[in-house]
């Protein structure tokens, strides 16, 4: 879920009249706001930037629907057992979509789910955490979807068509889950003592990781972007009556934003290596899906054939 905006890779010191006429139509298209469709010119720095940014995004969300599936027979009723459901297939649905996206410029999904589990591709840090009570589902919903959609907005933006399409959608569903995140915790702060220390812990635990998924200070928007959500986040932990858990953390008046205290990035950058609380587990389990679900899409392409062939003889 943590991504950045598209580098275009075309060589910006260049000017426009000293590059080739297919990196000039691309540039100019780019300047004007006119999306790049796959089968458009493309520099080949552009492509791969796009590859590896959207199939890193395509992970995770799949890997993201790991810890809180974990939840969906542990859910505490009916109806939140139905709408964590809904919410663990739309994170499928966003990979899929993303998926679809970096295969139209060249790449197989299948090399991307090999690269994936073979330990080679990244997927947002973040999930790397494990989810130890069902506040966590909250804390999540509320913290890592909301911190998600901050990062993933201005990818609407994108200079790629199908990237771009893609994220207005996911968008507009990830605002959904942040929304019933915040419920779950609402309704755990305004129970028992209990249930109120439970929303608490789980603040505790994913605050900091949250911060992180804006990625490591940087001059163009990651401290801007992180800004924005501890400033739009605060008065929402006010409202619920729990305390970030950040001694540091206040208004300040002359600034208009809130302080916070430092981030400690050398968590960060252990999780990303390989060693956070449960980066083994999450990549076991995605190969064992992927390995038990070998004869699903055997059948489907089995039938698929059956099909198209029957189709043939019909004609
Ligand atoms: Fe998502
Ligand atoms: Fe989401």
């Amino acid at each position: 879920m943590y991504a950045q905006m598209v580098d275009t890779g075309a060589n910006k010191l260049r000017a426009l009249e000293d590059m080739g006429p297919e990196e000039r139509a691309f540039q100019e298209r780019v300047d004007a706001d006119v999306k790049i469709e796959p089968k458009d010119w493309m520099p080949e720095a552009y492509r791969k930037t796009l590859i590896r940014q959207i199939s890193q995004h395509a992970h995770s969300e799949i890997v993201g629907m790991l810890p809180e599936g974990n939840w969906i027979t542990r859910a505490p009723s009916l109806k939140r057992k139905a709408i964590l459901m809904a919410k663990v297939q739309d994170e499928a649905g966003h990979g899929l979509y993303l998926y679809a996206a970096a295969e139209t410029l060249g790449v197989s999904r299948d090399q991307l789910v090999a690269d994936l589990h073979a330990g080679k591709a990244k997927y947002s840090s973040i999930f790397n955490y494990p989810t130890l009570t069902w506040a966590d589902i909250g804390a999540i919903g509320w913290l890592v979807d909301g911190a998600a959609i901050m990062n993933q907005i201005p990818l609407c933006r994108c200079s790629f068509g199908p990237y771009s399409r893609a994220m207005i959608r996911v968008c507009k569903e990830e605002s959904f889950h942040q929304r019933q995140g915040f419920d779950i915790m609402m309704t755990l702060c305004r129970g028992s003592a209990e249930q109120k220390a439970m929303a608490q812990d789980a603040l505790n635990r994913w605050w900091w990781p949250s911060l992180m998924m804006f990625g490591p200070p940087d001059a163009v928007s990651n401290d801007e972007l992180r800004q924005r959500f501890v400033d739009q986040t605060v008065p929402q932990a006010d409202y619920l009556g729990i305390t970030m858990p950040d001694p540091e953390l206040k208004w300040n008046a002359e600034r208009g934003h809130y302080d916070f205290g430092p981030i400690d990035w050398d968590e960060l950058y252990n999780v990303v290596k390989g060693n956070g609380p449960c980066n083994r587990d999450r990549l076991q389990t995605r190969v064992k899906a992927w390995e038990e679900g070998a004869w699903v899409r055997e059948a489907a392409l089995a039938y698929a054939e059956k099909r198209a062939a029957r189709a043939q003889k019909a004609a």
